[in-house]
């Protein structure tokens, strides 16, 4: 049995094509369903619908042989385990499905140049703030980083933060809360991420998924 790790929304919507391309076909609409184990037209695949910050975790102790996520979310997973080494994650594609990008974000009457320019010590909410920490460590601002785990929008709308670190995609979110972009940190894209053990036990259903997406991914812009 081969299991997948995937999330609902983008994810899923956006793998779909390339699982097509491997023969594969998820058999419910987990918009529809309640289950957490979804089949799929192949006897010997099956997909468990998971958090996105919870794929790495999935894979990497093999209650998913494989999985798909945000390169946000492998940052963020592969700072709790010092390093991508040791996480022991393999990461053979850049799916280049769900792209967005990391950015930084300020209510539009927050003079965020000016602050940097003095050197203010900004209050940053994020999830993110592996990433977050390690760009403004880069940039030389010192910060103080609250950890968030949604609606990131709110923290500068009501004081909590000065700055929030948050994916961006059309960018509707930040001007539907009055803030604005200011720095753009990283553009992001999902990749596979494959169980290092599993890949050794189960390597031919394996590496002929793996060979499948690799030749349907979307081309680079
Ligand atoms: C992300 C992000 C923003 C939104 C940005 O949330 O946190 O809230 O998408 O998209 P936009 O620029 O197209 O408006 P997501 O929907 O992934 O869910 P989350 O709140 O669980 O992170």
């Amino acid at each position: 049995m081969i299991t997948l790790a995937l999330s609902k929304g983008r994810i899923f919507d956006e793998i779909m094509p390339l699982l097509a391309s491997a023969g594969i076909a998820v058999l419910e609409d987990p918009e529809k369903s309640r289950k957490l184990i979804l089949a799929t037209n192949q006897p010997d695949v099956r997909v468990v619908l998971v958090r996105a910050s919870d794929v790495p975790t999935y894979v990497q102790y093999g209650g998913a042989d494989m999985g798909v996520c945000g390169k946000d979310t492998l940052i963020e997973h592969n700072a709790e385990w010092g390093g991508a080494a040791r996480s022991g994650l393999f990461l053979p594609l850049d799916l280049r499905i769900a792209r967005c990008r990391v950015s930084v974000a300020v209510r539009s009457d927050f003079d965020y140049e000016h602050a940097v320019r003095q050197g203010a010590r900004l209050r940053v909410a994020s999830k993110y703030t592996a990433i977050a920490r390690d760009f403004f460590a880069t940039k030389g601002v010192h910060v103080d980083m609250i950890k968030l785990y949604g609606s990131m929008e709110l923290a500068p709308l009501t004081g909590l933060a000065d700055a929030i670190v948050d994916l961006v995609s059309t960018g509707n979110t930040l001007k539907a809360n009055h803030l604005v972009e200011v720095e753009r940190i990283m553009d992001i894209s999902s990749h596979l991420v494959v169980n290092q053990a599993a890949l050794k036990l189960k390597q031919a259903p394996l590496r002929r998924i793996i060979d499948a997406f690799a030749a349907a991914i979307p081309p680079a812009e």
